[in-house]
């Protein structure tokens, strides 16, 4: 496997990470905009939370290049932040449950605010082990966590693709600077189907499925 040229920092003690459970950086909310086709909305970042001065162009290349979620069914979004793909997804799919996945509880709050701001009452998010455990998606959508590093990553992809349901697809995007390859490549090593389906202003998005088992 390939190791990225340019490696996330590492996590060290004391330092302060988006995905700290309770952010230290004092509150400092700021509205975001997310246009998409005819979506237009007004979120809420915040200190704190991932991408909080703009919607991220990672998970703006998620939303435009992986395909409509399922009208309906169980759909994540793993490390939702602030919210915008759990919402973006919820508005295109009304009959469909999506579940926002994170371990910032800032980033929890502002994305029960913004769904409920939206009008997406179909969005429900909390933290992982609040998810039942026998909850199978159709389908997954996820801007991942690279930086919480390599193994853990893995560990947490492991752990939620092994919850798609039969047929069911993630779509990861993850930039290529960050190790998009070699993710593709562990991917493929665990047996997962992984297709290239866009690399866009140094972005993969990737749609993984669990690879049809041999008679
Ligand atoms: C790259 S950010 C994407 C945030 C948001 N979906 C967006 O597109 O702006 C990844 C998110 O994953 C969250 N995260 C980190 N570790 C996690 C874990 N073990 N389980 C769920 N979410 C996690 C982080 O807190 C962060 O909000």
């Amino acid at each position: 496997m390939s190791i990225p040229k340019n490696r996330p920092p590492p996590v060290t003690a004391g330092s302060s990470h988006y995905f700290d459970p309770k952010p230290v950086a004092p509150s400092k909310p700021r509205s975001v905009f997310l246009h998409l086709g005819e979506l237009a909305l007004e979120l809420q970042a915040d200190r704190g939370v991932f991408g909080s001065r703009a919607v991220d162009l990672g998970t703006l290349a998620l939303l435009r290049e992986a395909p409509a979620p399922p009208p309906d069914g169980e759909i994540l979004d793993l490390g939702s932040g602030y919210g915008p793909i759990a919402i973006a997804l919820a508005k295109q799919a009304p009959k469909a449950r999506v579940w926002a996945v994170d371990v910032n509880e800032r980033a929890l709050e502002l994305t029960r605010a913004n769904a409920r701001a939206a009008g997406a009452l179909n969005v429900t998010a909390g933290l992982p082990d609040e998810v039942p455990p026998d909850l199978r998606f159709a389908a997954i959508y996820s801007n991942p966590p690279v930086r919480i590093g390599k193994l853990p990553l893995h560990a947490l992809l492991q752990q939620w693709l092994a919850r798609l349901a039969p047929g069911g697809s993630a779509y990861l995007v993850v930039q290529r600077n960050l190790g998009s390859d070699s993710l593709a490549a562990w991917l493929a090593s665990e047996r997962y189907e992984v297709q290239r389906l866009k690399s866009k202003k140094g972005y993969r998005v990737l749609a993984v499925r669990k690879e049809a088992r041999k008679p």
